[in-house]
């Protein structure tokens, strides 16, 4: 009786899988699939389109798969120590690059008791990320979109969101990306500024743009992404304006609002008390919390809390007590926000907020804070952080500076040599462009 063990994600089963279980299958009699587990997964890559369970569904359905385990990191170690199998296969593309050094562990491992690791030549013709590619540009539904922060929260240390304020901006945060030490990098969500969209429409950010012209913008992010999004509604207007909002939205297949806790003309929050603010009274804001509650078909969308307590100067007990009267009120998160740049404050509500009992993921938007790293912000308890601005912050100068150069030199070379992109990387930057 030989015992195969074969680790894999399984998120696109291609013929390069059915290929190494096909060689498992000559050698053994029992085929165990490792199949990584999200969290594993969104260790060094994107999350997986499917949840572990549909996968494992697949896999086990696979002609020659006798069992499926979860394997809960990227090291095969664990299981193999349990499991001890005769033969680990796969494909031989980890003989080089990120997934080497786990190999040699497999090997050293497998030596204990006699076993050993089978390279399978790498299957010519298919690959998971044209695949993942071509999966992209089928797009996505509004239900799977939707659901997708959920599954980032319980999956991730922390969850990344950026700002985009256009079509143009958010295809940025869906495709930027960074290798760093075999992992891929990337942003998991999109942030729908309030502070952004208006300054995009060069508008102040006094709740101007309504929500149709807001959600006129969104719809051109959703056409060109697949990334979950977060909604910035400011205070979410009068309540009988806010569960409009929360329908449309939920409509839409956006994963989450964020409504604050002021009320009359909206401010900037980053204002402070330099600008007239005012909060609203915890129960008017739970009531809204609970109204927004029940417009929701589903409890996928998610209503989150923003505390103001500390921008305004109300104090960090204020700020703790709201925490949980909004939770008691049915909140899904807090956001808590502060202006001030060392970051104290926060890490002072952090600590505090997550001795709450029914204590549920926690934002924060660190845009003054800007020098703690996402790192130390997971180990503070935050869940969620949203950079908030930066994009439009960095388009406005690099523009200005292509205007200004167009005027010194009374020609466009010197701008379209120094600050532009070429002239055929645009026409065709577009996807459908040609
Ligand atoms: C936004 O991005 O619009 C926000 C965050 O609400 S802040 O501008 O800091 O208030
Ligand atoms: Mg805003």
């Amino acid at each position: 009786m030989k015992t195969v063990y074969i680790g894999m994600s399984a998120d696109l089963l291609h013929p390069g899988h059915l290929n190494i279980i096909e060689k498992a299958r000559e050698i053994g009699d029992e085929i165990i699939v490792g199949l990584l587990t999200d969290k594993a997964i969104a260790s060094y890559k994107r999350l997986p389109y499917m949840s572990w369970e549909q996968r494992k569904i697949v896999v086990e359905n696979v002609k020659g798969v006798t069992k499926v385990v979860p394997q809960e990191t990227l090291d095969y170690v664990p299981n193999l120590l349990r499991l001890k199998p005769d033969y680990v296969l796969h494909g031989d593309d980890w003989k080089t690059g990120p997934q080497q050094e786990t190999r040699q562990r497999v090997i050293e491992v497998m030596k204990q008791w006699g076993g050993q690791v089978i390279d399978i030549p790498y299957t010519e013709g298919i690959s998971s990320s044209a695949l993942n590619q071509a999966l992209k540009s089928i797009g996505t539904t509004p239900a799977i979109r939707a659901m997708r922060l959920k599954r980032l929260i319980e999956n991730k240390e922390i969850v990344t969101i950026c700002e985009a304020h256009n079509g143009l901006s958010a295809l940025i945060v869906e495709n930027a990306s960074v290798k760093e030490n075999g992992k891929k990098l990337e942003f998991d969500g999109i942030w729908l500024s309030s502070l952004t969209q208006s300054a995009a429409k060069a508008k102040p950010d006094i709740g101007y743009l309504d929500t149709t012209s807001r959600t006129d913008v969104l719809n051109d992010i959703l056409e060109v992404t697949t990334k979950p999004i977060i909604y910035d509604a400011d205070s979410g207007g009068p309540t009988e304006h806010f569960v409009f909002t929360v329908r449309s939205l939920e409509r839409l297949g956006v994963s989450a609002v964020i409504i604050e806790d002021k009320i009359g003309l909206k401010r900037n929050s980053l204002f402070g008390t330099e600008v007239e603010q005012t909060q609203d009274t915890i129960p008017n804001f739970c009531q809204k919390i609970k109204a927004g509650h029940a417009a929701r078909v589903t409890d996928t969308f998610m209503i989150i809390a923003r505390i103001e307590s500390l921008i305004l100067n109300a104090g960090m007990e204020d700020a703790i007590a709201r925490a949980k009267a909004y939770l008691e009120a049915g909140a899904d998160g807090i956001m808590i926000h502060s202006r001030k740049t060392d970051g104290e404050e926060i890490k002072e509500f952090c600590r505090l907020y997550n001795q709450l009992p029914n204590r549920k993921p926690l934002v924060v938007v660190p845009s003054a804070y800007n020098h703690i790293y996402e790192s130390e912000l997971a180990e503070l308890g935050v869940n969620i952080v949203i950079y908030a601005n930066q994009l439009l912050r960095a388009a406005y100068p690099a523009m200005m500076n292509a205007a200004t150069s167009i005027l010194q030199h009374h020609r466009a070379k010197e701008a379209s040599d120094d600050f532009c992109m070429k002239l055929k990387d645009i026409i065709t930057l577009i996807p459908g462009s040609c």
